[in-house]
């Protein structure tokens, strides 16, 4: 399929409204469906799956502070509708087809609502995994920033957030409140994803690497898989009629595995405002803006001196097709309705950084990869598989420095639930050395955190080639978690591990 680009308006995420709100929060109850849906103009509807039968699903919009309360249900059918590979540890031909667990991303939540890969659920929840805790989960939004919710079941989250399972959740506060960011309509969330279609416009997702390779299962997981096209909020490169003047725009880069550099094609900069765990000190001007998968960025565009043009918001990450260049369009057509009176402050908000003599511990984590019993490349969290034994726990309130050694020819995003991490720096070191020693052998000056790096994150960048080191204080709650590289296509394949925070007995 040959698709044209432009040619959809970009749809905005309708907002969920809570099923009731009393003094200890809000409740909501949102059910994954399966449905219908135009992705372009050219296409037929395409068979999905999303919260509230909506892809993207709703996006919620809350206070911090106001507990939100939400009842997933699985109203999806008993068979999946992309091949799955069952030779992936957890998804067994033993275990039922279609699973589901929510995770918020990026928020901090107690175990038990953190969408644990084996608390998954089934339908009507007939089926519960073994570490199912309960129906209705409990968000607490402690802090300002843009998430998002997404599947997180054992062995094909690829697969379920791919139909279509996933959703903004923005948590606001009067701080942010009281700095005059343009809001409401001129306040959008781009949800940035790629995906591939078969002719019909149904879904398509490959079944194999290597349909000549017999040694292979039948499906076999395609360790990455990068698609056709882009799509923004559900439509392929879509256009947005903007008026002459601020917007701002919460940016997330929710492919599986593809990795974006986004770029305006007038030259102009974005003023990126916040990242994945909310506001920057100050605004930095970015020319271009990398988002590795679940990477967000905040940015103001200021499009008042642009009026009559169009701009194009680009990809320009090397290697990029044709088709994946154009993320979508901003045509400056629509006239000012009135005075632009937001505003871009200087100093944003004041981050209480960490510092390394707050560490009590530092761990050095290998990223590396190898091959499988079918000759498949498998990439490894420290060189451990998912079951191993936990080797990551740590007491409540701990800081700790973590060191990411990536032996791999893949940058991986990595990502961290529930804590916030800051980076520390990277250093490049000689790869080969240090498979034959065991030791670092540095091969150029560590490099600090990109000006757009430089708050909290809970997905960081840990290049080919590099150390990666970043410092994180284990709280707010104990538990059992994971950390994983959330390229979808690794993190299925063992790429991912617990880690436990122990509540210190006194
Ligand atoms: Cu966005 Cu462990 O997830």
């Amino acid at each position: 399929v040959k698709l044209q680009k432009f040619v959809d308006k970009l749809p905005i995420p309708k907002t969920i409204s809570p099923i009731k709100r009393d003094k200890k929060g809000s409740y909501y109850e949102v059910a994954m469906r399966e449905f219908t849906q135009k992705l372009h103009r050219d296409l037929g509807p395409t068979r999905l799956w999303g919260y509230n039968g909506m892809y993207p699903g709703p996006t919620f919009d809350v206070m911090k502070g106001e507990t939100s309360y939400v009842k997933w249900m699985n109203d999806l059918p008993k068979k999946h509708f992309l091949p799955i590979d069952t030779t992936i540890h957890g998804a067994e031909k033993t275990v039922p087809q279609v699973r589901t667990v929510v995770h918020l991303h990026g928020g901090k939540q107690h175990d038990h609502s953190d969408g644990y890969p084996d608390a998954w659920f089934t339908r009507n929840f007939e089926q519960i995994g073994p570490k199912f805790q309960r129906k209705v989960c409990e968000y607490p939004n402690l802090e300002a920033t843009t998430l998002f919710y997404h599947d997180h079941t054992m062995g094909i989250t690829r697969l379920n957030n791919y139909a279509g399972l996933g959703g903004f959740f923005i948590i606001r506060d009067e701080h942010e409140q009281s700095l005059n960011l343009p809001v409401g309509n001129y306040e959008i969330p781009l949800m940035i994803q790629d995906r591939s279609f078969n002719p019909d416009g149904s879904l398509f997702y490959p079944a194999t690497p290597d349909k000549n390779n017999h040694r292979l299962p039948y499906p076999s997981i395609v360790t990455p898989f990068d698609a056709d096209y882009i799509l923004v909020n559900g439509k392929v490169s879509p256009y947005l009629q903007v008026e002459p003047r601020k917007y701002r725009f919460r940016m997330l880069n929710y492919c599986n595995s593809r990795a974006i550099t986004l770029k305006l094609d007038s030259g102009q900069p974005f003023y990126q405002i916040g990242i994945d765990r909310g506001l920057l000190e100050k605004p930095v001007k970015m020319n271009e803006i990398l988002l590795l998968t679940t990477e967000r960025a905040d940015v103001i565009i200021d499009f008042s001196l642009s009026y009559g043009k169009t701009i194009i918001l680009k990809n320009v990450f090397k290697g990029a097709s044709p088709e994946t260049t154009d993320v979508m369009q901003f045509r400056v057509t629509t006239p000012l309705k009135g005075k632009d009176t937001s505003s871009l402050p200087d100093q944003l908000t004041k981050i209480d950084f960490l510092t390394t003599e707050m560490a009590i511990k530092t761990r050095d984590l290998t990223l590396i990869r190898v091959e499988d019993g079918y000759g498949r490349s498998l990439n490894l969290l420290d060189g451990k598989m998912w079951n191993d034994p936990i080797s990551e726990k740590m007491d409540l309130g701990t800081v700790e420095i973590w060191r990411l050694i990536n032996q791999t020819a893949d940058d991986h995003p990595i990502h961290l639930h529930v804590v916030d991490m800051q980076i520390l720096e990277r250093q490049p070191f000689d790869v080969a050395h240090f498979q034959a020693t065991g030791k670092l052998k540095f091969t150029g000056p560590a490099v600090p955190p990109e000006p757009n790096e430089r708050g909290f994150k809970d997905t960081i960048r840990a290049p080919t080639g590099y150390v990666t080191s970043f410092i994180a204080r284990f709280d707010p709650f104990a538990g059992l978690f994971v950390w994983h590289c959330h390229m979808l296509e690794h993190e299925d394949y063992d790429m991912m591990r617990p880690f436990e925070i122990v509540k210190k007995k006194n």
